[in-house]
């Protein structure tokens, strides 16, 4: 069997909106109601209700920041690969910051976009699964450009405190948008291995030993990062030993 691809044409596709709760909800409404075409952007530059992972809050600065989502139907992807729409979105932000500033980004497992020790974007992926297939998925992505923090010692950063000059935000969505296409063709043609070794070189602590508190025993490790596995676990290895790792199972210290 041979999978076509079709491009999405993301920048054409782009809906913007003055003011929602948060995009990811916007296109999950879209979704339910209507039947919108593959690629549909909806972009916002005020959100009142951003959502981050595990029910967190995503709050950030009005017209300040990107925040958008992207609608798809990966239809040809069966459940368990659903990790690698998390990896290709997390790509695109690396392949995307990493050329419009020259400096280096990483993946923070399993989608956080960092620079050095600082959060800069973050992925909320809701994906509608049956037994057999991805129905449809909202990509939701917030990478912070024009925001400025007084806090030294905040955790997260953004394009302005690294660069010290404001960005124009559309340029940054245009360029992400460009590369996550690029990806999702990969995707679509099952370049699997590609999308692998890519998404392996850009994350954080590659091949280092780092330091992680094991949640469930509360035990604190140092343990080289070794990768992701197929079903998107991370990989960790201590006193050689293979350690697999789901979400929230494992928590960095920096
Ligand atoms: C996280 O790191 O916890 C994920 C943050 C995801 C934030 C983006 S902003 C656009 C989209 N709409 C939301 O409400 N959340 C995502």
């Amino acid at each position: 069997m041979t999978l076509l691809s079709n491009n999405l044409n993301l920048e054409h596709k782009i809906l913007r909106i003055n003011s929602c709760e948060s995009t990811n909800t916007f296109a999950k409404e879209l979704l339910s109601k209507s039947e919108p075409t593959e690629g549909t952007v909806i972009i916002t530059d005020k959100q009142t209700k951003g959502r981050g992972q595990f029910g967190n809050i995503w709050l950030t600065e009005d017209y300040k920041n990107l925040t958008f989502s992207i609608i798809l139907r990966p239809t040809f992807l069966i459940p368990s690969q659903q990790f690698y729409l998390s990896k290709i979105t997390a790509i695109a932000g690396i392949l995307t910051l990493n050329q419009i500033t020259n400096q280096d980004f990483k993946i923070k497992w399993p989608n956080d976009i960092y620079f050095g020790d600082k959060k800069i974007g973050g992925i909320l992926i809701e994906n509608s699964i049956t037994t057999n297939k991805i129905i449809d998925s909202v990509i939701g992505i917030g990478i912070n450009v024009n925001q400025t923090f007084s806090n030294k010692n905040s955790t997260t950063t953004s394009l302005l405190t690294i660069l010290n000059k404001q960005l124009d935000i559309d340029s940054v969505l245009f360029e992400y948008l460009m590369n996550f296409e690029k990806l999702y063709i990969l995707l679509q043609k099952n370049n699997i291995k590609e999308i692998n070794a890519i998404y392996k070189s850009q994350l954080l602590g590659i091949n280092q030993k780092r330091k992680f508190i094991d949640t469930n025993s509360n035990i604190e490790l140092t343990a080289k990062v070794k990768g992701v596995n197929n079903i998107g676990q991370l990989h960790l290895q201590s006193n050689g030993n293979d350690l697999f790792y789901n979400l929230k199972e494992i928590q960095w210290i920096f």
